[in-house]
């Protein structure tokens, strides 16, 4: 018999997606008939757009979607694709430029395998998606965190960036606005930082999804256009899933030089192929329609984010800075760990988070799972009462806390 690991060393190295595991135990309690409130999903509530639905129960019925298209996308996605990032970001590029992907997450492992060999080294910003380091990991890099905590909002600066720099630094991932935290670096900020990253030759990698869910008098800056010195070093992430509530048609988007293009083209070409005909047609119906349906969604993330913060920052122990986009809180509640609460003494957040859901019935993803003990992420993509009952089970439950 083989003496070898039955998993290789690359894969098992890889954890479950926290905020996934957090909200199937939620939905698994809610299926058992209890009357769970979950705040760990990462996706809209709204359903998809009437007429991107139709466009794809069209598309379904034409036989030439039943067929294998070019790996790399739809060529008239690549070229609406191409069109709407010069509408919203000011960036242009060719079709030739942009990859399609199966969801944002593809194109995230996508631009870390093109981008690193091993040994090179990421500067992430911490709290980070959880998503980021099973990536950069898999591609053989080395991530190196710069922690941020709610003193400044959850945002990086220069200073943080250039201690964490070394030799070996070859990527700033840049995520603005943030998941989990909802921080938005301003045009200020961005151009700083972008500029660091021009004068040392870093490449940055951006996830732009969340940039259509930005509050109040906040914008969003895409740091390609914001800093042209970075020239050709730059690779945008973005997708369909938060701006179209398209989470489970599963298209994204990479675009950069087209060197990094190809060579992604040619991964994704062994490994997937094209995202499916129907889904990329769904998904051209949105990127060349307006932007109405996000409005709308905005109206609604807006007044459920200003109602979870002032609840929030009414329970003793927890402090939760203003987010200022995408569609998460992010509170410390660093306060409570190690308090008695129901003859139990959560020795962390990942504890506390525990004691909750079975105390209190209400999901939400302690900030182990984002590099940062001690914190909480609630998502308020859900409906204003359940938003408001659950934060008030959280309340009263916490309240009990000395
Ligand atoms: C920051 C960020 N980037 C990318 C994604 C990927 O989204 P998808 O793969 O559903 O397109 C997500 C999803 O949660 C996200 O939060």
């Amino acid at each position: 018999m083989s003496t070898r690991p039955r998993i290789s060393a690359r894969i098992s190295a890889i954890s479950e997606s926290a905020t996934l595991a957090v909200d199937a135990k939620a939905k698994a309690m809610k299926a058992a008939g209890r009357p769970v409130i979950g705040f760990g999903a990462g996706e809209p509530d709204f359903p998809t757009p009437g007429y991107i639905v139709e466009a794809a129960v069209e598309a379904a019925r034409d036989p030439r979607n039943h067929k294998y298209t070019p790996a790399g996308g739809l060529p008239e996605l690549k070229q609406a694709i191409a069109a709407k990032t010069r509408r919203d970001s000011g960036y242009s590029v060719e079709p030739s430029q942009v990859l399609v992907t199966n969801g944002g997450k593809q194109a995230v492992y996508e631009a870390f395998a093109t981008l690193l060999d091993p040994g090179d080294e990421v500067l992430v910003v911490a709290p980070y998606w959880t998503t980021y380091p099973e990536a950069i990991k898999l591609a053989g890099g080395v991530q190196v965190d710069v922690v941020t905590d709610e003193s400044t909002g959850y945002l990086a600066s220069v200073e943080q960036l250039e201690a964490a720099r070394t030799e070996r630094t070859k990527v700033l991932l840049f995520v603005s606005p943030s998941n989990p935290t909802g921080a938005v670096y301003s045009r200020e900020e961005t151009v700083a930082i972008g500029r660091w990253a021009a004068e040392h030759g870093l490449w940055v990698v951006t996830d732009e999804i969340y940039e259509h869910l930005v509050y109040g008098g906040t914008e969003f800056t895409s740091i390609a256009t914001a800093v042209p010195e970075l020239g050709d070093r730059v690779v945008i992430l973005n997708g369909v899933a938060k701006t179209y509530a398209m989470t489970g048609w599963r298209v994204g988007w990479l675009i950069g030089p087209s060197d990094v293009v190809k060579a992604a083209t040619n991964l994704q070409s062994h490994a997937t192929s094209n995202v499916a005909n129907v889904s990329q047609i769904a998904a051209l119906a949105a990127v060349s329609g307006d932007l109405s349906a996000v409005a709308e969604m905005r109206t609604a993330f807006d007044r459920r984010r200003q109602t979870m913060v002032r609840m929030l920052n009414e329970i003793p122990g927890v402090f939760c800075p203003e987010p200022k986009g995408a569609f998460y809180a992010y509170p410390s509640v660093k306060e409570l760990v190690g308090k008695e609460l129901r003859g139990r003494r959560p020795g962390s957040s990942a504890e506390l988070a525990e004691l909750i859901l079975e105390e209190a019935e209400v999901a939400v993803v302690p900030g182990e799972a984002f590099g940062t003990p001690g914190y909480f992420r609630l998502s308020y993509a859900l409906g204003d009462d359940d938003l408001v009952e659950g934060v008030s089970r959280l309340a009263k439950l916490l309240s009990e806390a000395h």
